[in-house]
């Protein structure tokens, strides 16, 4: 029987990256995804997914059940559109909410529903939910904090059958988000500007984010539980 892993985001930067890691990890994998990726990833089928569904949901876990046994769920989806401080979209917030957020608990909880006894959940945040500095997307910021309280939370009420939910929280990444992503870090300087408060003196990778979930996915993180494990070369402690 086959040990399956579902890759929320999984057309994105780090939902590639992280299907990739997975596969080679003996997983098969299920990139899941509005949009379809741009590559094929051995070991991964990819499968249409909008977060904002119960609907497609079901229809993702029922699939990757007749795969075999689900091991692994992983949230990458997101989106990242500016919301300033100074101004108030209401649909703009109310988009950033609804996918980032609602859809993560959406997730978690099918993947409590379905995943098996040792399986791990896994979210993912961002160094901007526990920094003031990133103002220009204050929604955003708002559902990654959100999504470390429903790592706590999930952790809690699935421990006791033995899932370990767990969050990684990477800094800002070498590869920036599609919709705004790109356009705001450069209206803030580009990368270089993120370096003085980056001890490592260098933006993270993908791969290094997909390496953390693999881990915490693995039998050698047994132990762990709960936790938000950042992957930000630094950033989140200066
Ligand atoms: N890139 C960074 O600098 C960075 C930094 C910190 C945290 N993160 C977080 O890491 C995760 C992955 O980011 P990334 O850099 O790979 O971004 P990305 O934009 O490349 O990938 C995000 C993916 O989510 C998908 N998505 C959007 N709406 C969806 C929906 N309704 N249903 C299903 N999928 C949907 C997109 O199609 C996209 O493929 C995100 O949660 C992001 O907030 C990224």
């Amino acid at each position: 029987m086959s040990v399956v892993a579902i890759v929320t985001g999984g057309a994105g930067s780090i939902g590639r990256a992280t299907g990739r890691r997975l596969a080679q990890d003996g997983f098969t994998v299920v990139l899941a995804d509005v949009n379809a990726p741009a590559e094929t990833i051995a070991g991964c089928v990819f499968v249409r997914l909008d977060v904002r569904s119960a609907e497609s949901i079901d229809e993702l876990f029922r699939f990757a059940l007749t795969l075999g046994t689900l091991q692994a769920v992983v949230n990458t989806h997101g989106i990242l559109h500016e919301t300033p401080v100074g101004t108030f979209d209401e649909d703009e917030i109310a988009s950033i909410i609804a996918i980032n957020l609602t859809g993560t608990a959406r997730m978690a909880h099918a993947a409590g529903v379905h995943l098996a006894d040792d399986g791990a959940l896994i979210f993912v945040s961002s160094v901007t939910a526990s920094i003031g500095r990133a103002h220009g997307g204050y929604a955003y910021l708002a559902t990654k904090g959100g999504i470390e309280s429903l790592t706590r939370a999930f952790a809690v009420a699935l421990g006791a059958r033995g899932v370990r939910v767990n969050c990684v929280a990477p800094g800002f990444v070498s590869v920036p988000m599609q919709g705004s992503g790109a356009e705001s870090r450069e209206k803030r300087g580009g990368a270089e500007a993120l370096l003085p408060f980056t001890p490592l003196n260098r933006l993270v990778t993908p791969v290094e984010v997909a390496d953390a979930i693999g881990f915490l996915c693995s039998e050698q993180a047994s132990g762990i539980a709960g936790v938000v494990l950042p992957v930000d070369a630094g950033q989140r402690a200066f």
